[in-house]
């Protein structure tokens, strides 16, 4: 009986995964979202009825889940670095002409540019390709364990695609885009509820939530930019390659991610994003600047606090 139950609950999982990955990785999504409720309340009923028979990877974890007293502590097995900051172009040529000197070779630099997000980062653990551990930076060294309110945001998987690392270690910003911000305050104008300044400080209190059932409505995103632990997979040979593996694992990386070549390219990419700054969806407040190559980045190494 418990067998067939298993089955059961197994197939109305996969189904609901499918249609997730239709809806947030695709775009296309395949089912009206009536049907995909249905399907989803299914599962929750019979979780309920069962719960020996709950998952690591059941997509109901994504409405939260019991409250809890307070975060655990969770250590960063790799720090949780900080990045060194540019404010005039002239500060970017000073940075490529460090670069250059430290790597002592004449060729040109390809920089991976991105756009500095504004909100959180996070460090989130995959185990199998299932979700286990996110944890907030916290002071680089220790964080907070938030993985029942990260498992709430809709765009990142529970589950990986494809063929993965045994373990895999993302690290990512969770923010909140200008439009749901916008939505969550007026209905709390509404409902004479607590406004939040801005989309920084509601992704903050959001995810720092005890009880994750209130972070699960709140319109919470993530973009993944780096990789920390990673066992069992050889990444590529660059920071873009490595990006586009996140993605083909289902994990949302931002579109404006560029590569780029030589402080020249840093400056116009700074320009192009100035440009359309106020049309992005999403609060940024700056440029990322990466050297592309990995063995480069191993041989710059760390300048205080930062890469
Ligand atoms: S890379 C070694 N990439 O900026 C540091 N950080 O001080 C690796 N941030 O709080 C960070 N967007 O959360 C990186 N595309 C991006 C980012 C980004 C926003 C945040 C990050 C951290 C701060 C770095």
């Amino acid at each position: 009986m418990t067998h067939k139950k298993q089955d059961y609950i197994n197939t109305l999982r996969e189904k609901i995964h499918y249609h997730n990955q239709r809806y947030y990785q695709q775009d296309e999504p395949e089912i009206p979202d009536a049907e995909y409720d249905r399907l989803f309340r299914e599962l929750q009923a019979l979780e309920s009825e069962y719960p020996e028979l709950l998952s690591d990877d059941s997509p109901t974890l994504r409405v939260g889940a019991a409250p809890l007293k307070a975060f655990e502590q969770v250590q960063h097995k790799i720090p949780m670095l900080s990045l060194a900051n540019a404010f005039t172009e002239e500060d970017l040529y000073a940075f490529e002409k460090r670069i250059r000197d430290r790597l002592k070779e004449d060729k040109i630099i390809e920089y991976v540019a991105e756009p500095k997000l504004d909100g959180l980062a996070v460090s989130v653990i995959y185990e199998k390709g299932i979700l286990t551990t996110a944890a907030t930076r916290g002071d680089g060294q220790t964080g907070e364990n938030i993985t029942q309110n990260v498992r709430t945001i809709s765009s990142l998987p529970l589950k990986l695609s494809g063929l993965f690392p045994d373990v895999l270690e993302i690290r990512g910003e969770v923010f909140m885009s200008t439009n749901g911000f916008n939505n969550m305050n007026a209905k709390a104008i509404k409902n004479d509820e607590k406004v939040f300044a801005n989309p920084r400080n509601a992704a903050a209190g959001s995810l720092r939530q005890l009880d994750s059932s209130i972070t699960a409505k709140r319109p919470l995103d993530i973009y993944c930019y780096s990789v920390g632990i990673c066992e069992g997979y050889d990444l590529p040979l660059s920071h873009y390659e490595t990006l586009m593996c996140l993605k083909k694992w289902g994990l949302p990386v931002c579109s404006e991610v560029k590569v780029v070549e030589q402080a020249k390219g840093c400056w116009d990419y700074y320009q192009y994003i100035g440009d359309k700054r106020n049309s992005l969806p999403y609060e940024i407040d700056g440029v990322v600047y990466k050297v592309n190559l990995l063995s480069d980045q191993e041989r710059l190494g760390k300048v205080s606090r930062a890469p």
